[in-house]
């Protein structure tokens, strides 16, 4: 069974096969973990993103990680609190299955999530930790996998200690 750790660090300094970045529809940079992401990275994914072109808000699509410690960055666009009909918590859950799948085509032995749609997008950090570690444990139990880490990467400690509860119980 796959190792699920809590972390309070810089996602871009992650030493794992991918990280997640929590991107935006036009996949061209913005602020928060995306920004952090493109600046860490260097120009060079800003150009794949270009070819890559638009993700929906749900689904995820996989670059390389240039000047990442991580091969991959795999970008997921996750829905803004609110405004999608009621819809939040199924394209949030969307997140993590399209990016654990992006992960297992691609060999992924160790990734790092952020806390997706929780900042500039408006989700409540409780729910959505909660649909992160029920999504990615329902994935590990019921897919073909070789994913042997899953981090989930929080910013501030009330996210860490959020995450660091949920792991607790089984
Ligand atoms: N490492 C890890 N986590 C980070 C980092 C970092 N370097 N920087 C920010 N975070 C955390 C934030 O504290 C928040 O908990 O990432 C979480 C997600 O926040 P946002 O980056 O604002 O992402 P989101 O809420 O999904 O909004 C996405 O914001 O930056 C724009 O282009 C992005 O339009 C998109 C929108």
């Amino acid at each position: 069974m796959a190792e699920l750790i809590a972390v309070k660090k810089d996602i871009t300094t992650m030493q794992v096969d991918a990280i997640v970045n929590a991107a935006n529809k036009r996949m061209l940079g913005g602020g928060g973990v995306d920004g952090a992401i493109h600046r860490a990275a260097g120009p060079g994914l800003l150009e794949e993103c270009k070819q890559v072109g638009e993700c929906e808000p749900g689904e995820a699509k996989l670059t390389k990680g240039y000047d990442l410690p991580a091969k991959w960055i795999i970008h997921a666009v996750g829905p803004i609190y609110g405004k999608e009909n009621g819809r939040e918590a199924e394209m949030l859950a969307g997140c993590y299955v399209s990016s654990l799948l992006l992960a297992v085509e691609n060999g992924v032995k160790t990734i790092a999530f952020p806390n997706i749609s929780t900042g500039v997008y408006g989700y409540p950090i409780e729910k959505a930790a909660s649909i992160a570690v029920r999504t990615v444990k329902e994935f590990l139990a019921e897919e073909q996998h070789e994913i042997e880490k899953v981090y989930f990467v929080s910013f501030d400690d009330k996210a860490l200690q959020i995450y660091q509860e949920l792991l607790k119980s089984k």
